[in-house]
């Protein structure tokens, strides 16, 4: 069958999904009927959802589940989190009822400055380009003034413009390296319209600069566009407690166990292979917030992992010591969020995961994110250096597992209880069930 298709962004979306069904499905009706059972009943809430992509079909479900008890600077949330795995949520939750009575999380955010490049191609003298930069900058706010007005009146900006010389890297190659504060709002498109700007205004001020030879004249534009690393948009989290305070349950020996968990963060900031998964349960925190609260995770991931390899070499972002006998372990991680603007008012759940988060700017939305990172590393690590992962991660998945099979509501009781006391394997589970059915 021919599956090439011309026009389909024009079909309407019932006619998309028998085109798909059609070409793609054995039995097409059960794929249609698939499809439908997930559009939501009220139209005004399906429709909003078609608008936000191209080619809608039908929506696409994840959790949205919550962590509570997390007490960050003296104060408690509820942290919602849109994720998948099935253990992220409980480990949260538990690591932050163990620190909330230890003293919790203390956070502080750093600085807040986001980045947008203009780059292009100069081929003449770089003193006169320097030159010509003297006089040009001021031009560049005076031309974006429409633009930045109301982000000025919420207190934010462009803050500065440097022409950055890049030969060294690409022939010809120079760049307008701008710096901003975007407030509560996460900055993309003010940024790139700013930087839009910038580029019309330094191509035609170039034709009119009378330094300039002919080829010197001709900039050419290459693209101007945001960074999504954003290595001074910094916040920190920290958990602090004196040793003896760490015993519970599965650390019978505080001393023991923090130095287990101090060798545990050393060997994933030397240790790549190990960093890219210390630094994975890391982000099953941060991703999941950030999703729930409407924010771009492809951009916080981008930033995060770049911000790990800063120094040469893919490391952890998360640390730990024993300083006197204090354990202390702390992040510190570049997060561009914003609270308004974006799906922030648009998602009912966005605006819903804001609201339980108490309408949070965009500077305590970076606190409750790096917590929640900071918590799953922790969760992680406590668990890794104890009981051993599987243990807690086989229990979340066990229920996975049983709806793999269509376990009934008895069959579940059964399993349920037996595995209490039995390591959960996917094998294990399999041999039970089959067992509990044999012998109906
Ligand atoms: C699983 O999603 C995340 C962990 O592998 C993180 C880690 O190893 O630190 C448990």
């Amino acid at each position: 069958m021919n599956n090439a298709v011309a026009g389909f962004s024009k079909l309407s979306k019932e006619e998309k999904i028998n085109w798909i069904a059609n070409h793609y499905f054995s039995t097409p009706s059960e794929a249609i009927s698939l499809l439908k059972n997930y559009w939501n009943t009220d139209d005004k809430i399906q429709r909003l959802h078609d608008e936000f992509i191209e080619n809608t079909i039908t929506n696409f479900y994840i959790p949205l589940g919550v962590a509570p008890n997390f007490l960050i600077n003296g104060k408690y949330s509820i942290i919602p989190m849109a994720i998948e795995e099935s253990s992220v949520v409980a480990a949260a939750a538990k690591a932050a009822k163990f620190w909330s009575t230890r003293g919790g999380f203390k956070t502080t955010v750093i600085n807040t400055e986001k980045i947008g490049q203009v780059h292009f191609i100069y081929k003449g003298e770089e003193s006169k380009l320097y030159l010509f930069f003297a006089q040009l900058k001021s031009k560049l706010f005076e031309a974006t003034e429409s633009i930045t007005k109301n982000m000025q009146k919420r207190g934010g900006g462009i803050l500065d413009i440097i022409l950055k010389d890049k030969t060294n890297l690409l022939p010809n190659y120079y760049q307008l390296h701008a710096t901003f504060e975007t407030k509560d709002s996460m900055g993309a498109n003010f940024i790139n319209s700013c930087l839009e700007q910038f580029a019309k205004t330094l191509k035609e001020e170039a034709l009119e600069y009378e330094l300039f030879s002919e080829e010197e004249k001709n900039i050419q534009v290459v693209m101007s566009i945001l960074s999504n690393y954003v290595p001074n948009c910094i916040v920190r989290a920290e958990v602090s407690c004196p040793i003896e305070e760490l015993a519970e349950k599965h650390i019978l020996n505080p001393q023991d166990f923090a130095e287990k968990f101090v060798q545990a963060v050393q060997i994933a900031e030397v240790e790549p292979f190990r960093a890219v998964t210390h630094n994975k349960g890391i982000m099953n925190g941060i991703d999941a917030v950030v999703l729930a609260t409407g924010n771009d995770f492809r951009a916080v991931e981008a930033g995060i992992h770049a911000y790990a390899s800063r120094n040469g070499h893919y490391s952890s972002l998360s640390h730990a010591k024993i300083e006197n006998g204090i354990f202390s372990f702390w992040l510190e991680i570049p997060l561009a969020l914003g609270t308004v603007g974006g799906l922030t008012s648009l998602h009912p759940l966005v605006k819903l995961s804001l609201e339980m988060l108490e309408k949070p700017s965009a500077k305590e939305l970076m606190q409750i994110v790096a917590v929640a990172g900071l918590a799953q590393n922790f969760a992680a690590l406590r668990s890794l250096t104890t009981t051993g992962i599987q243990d807690g991660h086989m229990k979340m998945h066990l229920n996975n597992i049983l709806n793999q099979f269509e376990a009934n509501d008895e069959e579940r009781v059964l399993i349920k209880k037996h595995f209490k006391h039995h390591v959960v394997s996917h094998s294990a589970v399999v041999d039970y069930i089959e067992n509990l059915r044999k012998n109906v």
